[in-house]
């Protein structure tokens, strides 16, 4: 099959394999990919599983005709793709063998022979030329071994991708590709997030128009899609909105909590309940979902003063693989001497940036009205957002909205008539409380400045200490009247018909401005509070958290002038301009700190 100009698929589906890797269910088979390039000189990419050595020699052998291959490219030598390494070396004398370094010393265990004397050796940037088609090679340590390259082919514009954009399922059965792809990346390179987010900075340079893995189809239209969903899977992010629960249950106790609790969460509006027994479900499936959402419940008994064999398991697996930037929650069960709360909670604490809710539900054999009430109450903890997202559910007269009002940094949300705008402001303060009134400065330089005098509303979000730097750069380096800032952010909408931001806030209050005061550069709205939301109980952004903990280092070596201090544009030059304002955040002189 030619996928594209001079580039022919030569792989094989496998739908006799019991467990991949020898851990990996895969009720609909495993596809083990491989490629001929075919120009002056025929490169082969990577082998096969060894179970399927002579249907892959047959594959090759038609799309070469009369032609021998000049090299084989091993990009990964993990036994799935390079058992036939030897094999095809013996079939074809004269072709060589292209590969890392590290590869060689592997071929050496496998196969004792390291091919001295028909090897070429590439790394980082290395190029090898067919005729009109060039080889260019780009090194994956760890995704998923450490001698792993992939290849940019530049002539089509293809990234044959090794294990990487690979997934579970044999080719010639449908289905759909998010969910084996997580299940797959979580499962094998789920640790080496940090490795795979290199990979993906090094193709942001490359002009991708397919990429081809060794594992799952290949991916020849809307990229963005799958080079998202990795960015977001390397980086720990949280893909969906939801709460998973993973449970073990020995006589039945520990689940009837677990579904009075998923009944609860989804009355409190949780979009999506995940519920997971460990024991008896997909272990591999339990771990992707663990990753999915942003938000975990762990519902387990003390067994044998520890706790039950499945949970600690899966609890290893999240470990092992860098479980970070959640919120997580726990349900213990014990009869005499109850402790899997406390051991489940120590098994996490290496973990970066969890977060563990308040409330912990504590039964002591079978449920009853105090651990009900424990389980009502974590419902609510766990959703309180969710819950006050949807206008049927909100309390919309939460006064306490005024308490999150610090020296922060707020989204200001408007509406100019079309489309939802916002920027950053970080001048929000309550002025009295006999009616409450809340100020908010705005630069007059701004375009919500003029959009709030015109309308006389305006939402403001309180940022809590989740908002990445992405927000920043999303409200506050580029103006409403040019971008679309929601664009790819979908907000929700308050009764007075502004938007206000879904997640990454811990409050937002509806303000209507009652006077207005010119400040030369700013003006100053005062409003009265419309309406008023508690999101949940994460800590407001101030301004030092986020200069200490979001804002990412200036790159200033080497260079000589002056640093905004708020979103770090570098100015370079001696003297610093009285009047410059920061063509990205727009703050003036003041912010600005010269460069040590
Ligand atoms: Fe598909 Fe890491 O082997």
């Amino acid at each position: 099959m030619q996928i594209k100009n001079g580039i022919f698929y030569v792989g094989v589906n496998d739908h006799k394999i019991d467990l991949f890797e020898g851990q990996y269910d895969v009720p609909n088979g495993m596809a083990y990919n491989s490629y001929v390039l075919v120009d002056d000189k025929i490169a082969v990419m990577d082998t096969v599983d060894k179970n399927f050595t002579h249907e892959w020699l047959d594959n090759l052998a038609k799309v070469l005709g009369q032609r021998k291959p000049d090299y084989l490219v091993v990009q990964h030598m993990e036994p799935d793709h390079s058992a036939n390494i030897a094999k095809f070396l013996e079939i074809y004398p004269e072709a060589k063998v292209v590969s890392n370094v590290k590869s060689f010393a592997m071929m050496k265990n496998f196969f004792g022979n390291d091919y001295q004397d028909r090897r070429i050796e590439v790394g980082e940037g290395s190029i090898l030329s067919l005729g009109q088609k060039e080889l260019h090679f780009v090194t994956a340590p760890m995704v998923h071994w450490p001698e792993v390259i992939m290849t940019y082919e530049s002539q089509n514009k293809v990234l044959f991708s090794a294990d990487g954009f690979g997934k579970f399922g044999a080719l010639d059965v449908e289905e759909d590709w998010a969910c084996e792809a997580r299940r797959y990346y979580f499962g094998i390179v789920g640790k080496y997030g940090q490795q795979v987010q290199a990979v993906l900075k090094k193709a942001a340079n490359l002009d991708i128009e397919a990429i081809l893995p060794l594992h799952g189809p290949m991916l020849t239209e809307n990229l963005g899609y799958y080079l998202n969903l990795y960015n977001i899977w390397s980086s720990y992010g949280v893909e969906s909105e939801g709460i998973m629960i993973a449970y073990t249950s020995v006589y039945g106790h520990t689940k009837a909590a677990v579904e009075m609790l998923a009944e609860k969460l989804k009355e409190y509006g949780c979009p999506k309940v995940v519920v997971s027994d460990l024991a008896r479900e997909d272990m591999a499936e339990a771990v992707e979902d663990a990753f999915r959402y942003g938000r975990l419940v762990l519902a387990t008994t003390t067994y044998n003063a520890d706790i039950f064999p499945f949970m600690r398991e899966f609890i290893n697996h999240l470990t092992e693989r860098n479980f970070q930037n959640r919120t997580v929650a726990f349900i213990e069960n014990g009869s005499w001497a109850p402790q899997a709360a406390k051991t489940m909670k120590n098994m996490l604490e290496g973990c970066k940036n969890l977060r563990f809710a308040d409330v912990t539900v504590k039964i002591k054999s079978a449920l009853n009205d105090e651990s009900k009430k424990q389980v009502d109450d974590l419902a609510l903890e766990l959703c309180q957002d969710y819950k006050e997202q949807r206008p049927e559910t909100a309390n919309k007269n939460d006064l306490t909205a005024l308490f999150k009002i610090g020296y922060g940094l707020y989204v200001v949300t408007s509406k100019d008539g079309e489309k939802a705008n916002g920027l950053i402001v970080n001048t929000v303060s309550q002025v009295t409380n006999t009616p409450n009134r809340i100020a908010v400065c705005i630069n007059k330089q701004n375009y919500s400045h003029h959009v709030i005098k015109q309308t006389g509303i305006m939402n403001v979000n309180c940022l809590s200490t989740d908002a990445p730097f992405s927000v920043f750069e999303r409200f506050g380096f580029q103006s409403g009247r040019t971008a679309d800032k929601f664009d790819g952010f979908e907000p929700m909408y308050s009764d007075n018909g502004l938007a206000f931001l879904p997640k990454y806030i811990n409050a937002f209050m509806s303000l209507k401005v009652e006077q207005y005061v010119d400040l030369d550069t700013h003006g100053m709205f005062i409003c009265t509070v419309t309406e008023a939301r508690v999101m949940n109980t994460l800590p407001t952004m101030t301004y030092t958290y986020y200069q200490d903990n979001v804002k990412p280092k200036p790159k200033t070596e080497g260079k000589k002038g002056y640093v905004c201090k708020v979103c770090g544009y570098v100015y370079e030059g001696d003297e610093l301009p009285e009047d410059i304002v920061c063509p990205l955040c727009k703050h003036g002189a003041a912010d600005f700190e010269p460069i040590e």
